[in-house]
């Protein structure tokens, strides 16, 4: 095992608690699927913050964890905490058809993920100490996924992708260099172009920049 991969593992059982992946060594880094599963099951435990006892379903992630595009939203709404899967009220079914839009297929070509695991009361926005407690697993995601290219769905995935809290006028558009060392492009959250339709021409040319990202 390489030192790299060793740090990892390492970080994964004191930070996240997951211990299986020591035992003989049977997850192997390329194994995204097995470790993956070992942090859905540390999410399908936590406790960290408050908002466990409020959700209905954990929201862990969907999609293709092979694909080069990871995209970060902010938390489940109301139907993905009822069918615990992330985006596929109103904001999912527009961020569908804006990747079909670029060419992509939302099963094959992306993953998706959200910095909270647990839906906020009300749909309210994320706060400090719940993104702190929550952010580690969405780490461990990004580093096991290693995607070519992230894309942050609205503000708070923006800033904890970038690591600038800059607003989101001044972060999309362009590509950034996000905290992984991975191309990073920041666009609306599906949900504000539901508020404001004439946002989606922004976003377009931002799904058209990850494209052009993945192609390079
Ligand atoms: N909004 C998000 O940020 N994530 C979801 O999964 C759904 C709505």
């Amino acid at each position: 095992m390489g030192k790299e991969n060793l740090e990892f593992f390492l970080w994964m059982k004191e930070v996240l608690g997951v211990s299986e992946v020591f035992l003989g060594e049977r997850y192997e880094v390329r194994d995204k699927r097995s470790l993956l599963e070992a942090i859905r099951r540390q999410v399908f435990q936590c406790r960290k913050c408050p908002l466990y006892r409020t959700k209905t379903n954990y929201v862990f992630g969907d999609g293709n964890p092979d694909a080069g595009l990871m995209l970060v939203g902010e938390a489940p709404g109301r139907d993905e905490d009822l069918q615990g899967i992330p985006f596929v009220g109103r904001a999912g079914k527009l961020l569908t058809e804006l990747l079909e839009e670029a060419g992509l297929d939302r099963e094959k070509d992306v993953y998706i993920a959200n910095v909270l695991k647990c839906r906020p009361p009300g749909n309210r926005d994320p706060k400090p100490d719940e993104i702190a407690a929550c952010s580690p697993y969405l780490d461990a995601q990004i580093r096991i996924i290693k995607p070519r290219v992230l894309g942050a769905l609205g503000r708070y995935s923006g800033h904890f992708l970038s690591g600038q809290n800059l607003p989101l006028s001044s972060l999309r558009g362009r590509v950034l260099q996000s905290i992984y060392g991975i191309k990073l492009v920041v666009t609306y959250h599906p949900a504000a172009i539901l508020r404001n339709p004439n946002l989606i021409d922004r976003s377009r040319k931002d799904f058209e920049l990850m494209l052009k990202l993945l192609r390079e």
